[in-house]
């Protein structure tokens, strides 16, 4: 056993957002006790509450915070260079300027295995134990990023992207029709569940990864939903993009529909209008499914993502920077769809996921008129770590410090970040308890950076670049 010792914040059990705020729970002086042969929790709460015959290897981080790892939903690992890329423009002409040109320089082997490794290191920086990573379109670049997760031992989902068609910049990222479901296919039978042989107990995990709906044809996406109907009972996810961009004529959305002859984006991956069949395709939603942005939905697609356990990877920063808009909290979350964070790194131009999460509390406050909310601190930390886990169909895995959890945890030293130090020392209303609790939570979000992250774990091991 190894007993970890500091301040444990974290949501308990299995709430909706809206119940995240009472299952918020907030021990100053705690425990957590790991079973070191499997990395699960078999203890957690107050020191007081440790039965005696607890041995085992003490840890104490004194007034350290433990707080559950977090969750990136949604995060682009051939962009590792990219962020802060001007392109001159949204969406569509960032894409083409900076982002297809970037992402192209991974056909060199070299390069792939470098920005592999920067890629996990910044991951480990910023305390991201489990992520929805969007792939590079090369097979050997995908194998740099799942050896190097293997050998620190994250968690990670990704999938190779997927490009039949596409502008002249985007050529290298492409591939035939059948060669693109060839690579995903031999991806899926290489990786998923690669370090223990069994995908319900793996820490790598893979997705069918279409870049988005312009990147390929009514042909890629019948033979990907082929695909996913074979492999889907493995537990392989689906990730693309969905309604971002939203510009009249140009952008994203009237091309899909203009393209494709749909009534809405979310009909392109769900299948039904594709011709051929009098039922249409198969579906690639489900309850192992991600949708980054999801910015411009109608009430409809909402409906249908709800229905299918489909979720929405929120990515806030990255709506700032491409001036996509802003994603209705209200309507969306009230939908009954589960809103996880991603920072969308490139386009998001943070990898912390509290900064995204601080973005999302700005962004949200100033919703005009009734739409406005205030999120409270429980809830931006259930976007960042159990709804994450939820998103990723792992609750019953990771998400929170609940005994039976596999140990996915961050140790939090505010005094390596004085600026963090300061507000949570000086901050907190100290004559009402519940108020104190809440503000705590929330300076600790918002003004939470790199440097306060002093130890990452993943299922009780301590992860760190070095070693593995
Ligand atoms: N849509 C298609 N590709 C991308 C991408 O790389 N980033 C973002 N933000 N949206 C996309
Ligand atoms: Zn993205």
């Amino acid at each position: 056993m190894t007993i970890h010792l500091g301040h444990l914040i974290h949501i308990t059990g299995a709430p909706t957002l809206q119940e995240a705020p009472a299952a918020l729970v907030d021990i100053a002086d705690g425990a957590l006790v790991i079973d070191d042969a499997t990395g699960i929790i078999v203890y957690s709460g107050p020191r007081a509450g440790l039965s005696e015959d607890a041995d085992g290897v003490t840890v104490d981080h004194g007034d350290a915070y433990l707080i559950p790892g977090f969750v990136d939903a949604h995060i682009h690992f051939p962009q590792t260079y990219s962020l802060d890329a001007y392109g001159g423009g949204q969406l569509l002409e960032w894409l083409s300027t900076c982002i297809f040109p970037a992402e192209a320089r991974l056909a060199d082997p070299k390069f792939a295995q470098r920005i592999a490794r920067d890629f996990t290191a910044r991951r480990i920086a910023t305390g991201t134990t489990a992520a929805m990573v969007f792939g590079s379109a090369f097979g050997h670049a995908q194998d740099a990023l799942f050896t190097e997760t293997a050998r620190v031992g994250l968690r990670l989902v990704s999938g190779r992207g997927i490009q039949t068609v596409g502008p002249d910049s985007a050529e290298p990222l492409l591939t035939s029709e059948a060669d693109a479901i060839a690579l995903t296919r031999a991806e899926i039978e290489r990786w998923h569940g690669a370090d223990t042989g069994d995908p319900s107990t793996s820490l790598l995990h893979t997705a069918i990864v279409p870049r988005f709906t312009l990147s390929v044809t009514t042909q890629t996406l019948r033979a990907l939903g082929e695909l996913y109907a074979e492999v889907a009972d493995t537990g392989v996810y689906v990730h693309t993009h969905l309604n971002e961009n939203n510009r009249p004529g140009t952008g994203e959305i009237d091309s899909v529909k203009q393209l494709f002859e749909v009534d809405t984006y979310l009909d392109t991956y769900d299948g039904k209008f594709l011709p051929g069949s009098a039922h249409g395709g198969e579906s690639l939603l489900g309850r192992r499914t991600i949708l980054a942005h999801a910015v411009h939905c109608t009430d409809a697609e909402l409906d249908r993502m709800a229905q299918t356990g489909t979720s929405i990877a929120h990515c806030p920063t990255s709506q700032l920077f491409l001036g996509s808009g802003t994603m209705p909290w209200r309507r969306t979350v009230g939908s009954g769809v589960t809103v996880a964070a991603g920072s969308d790194c490139g386009a998001g131009d943070e990898w912390l996921i509290s900064r995204v999460l601080s973005d999302a509390f700005k962004v949200h406050i100033s919703e005009p008129g009734d739409a406005g909310v205030s999120i409270h601190p429980a809830q931006l930390l259930f976007t960042g770590t159990l709804a994450g886990a939820r998103a990723l169909d792992a609750e019953d895995r990771f998400g929170n410090l609940d005994v039976g959890k596999e140990a996915d945890f961050l140790v939090i030293e505010p005094w390596r970040w004085p600026p963090l130090e300061v507000v949570l020392a000086n901050g907190i209303r100290a004559d009402d308890a519940d108020l104190a609790r809440e503000q705590e939570l929330f300076a600790l979000l918002m003004a939470l950076r790199e440097p306060a992250i002093a130890e990452v774990y993943v299922r009780g091991q301590r992860v760190s670049p070095d070693e593995g």
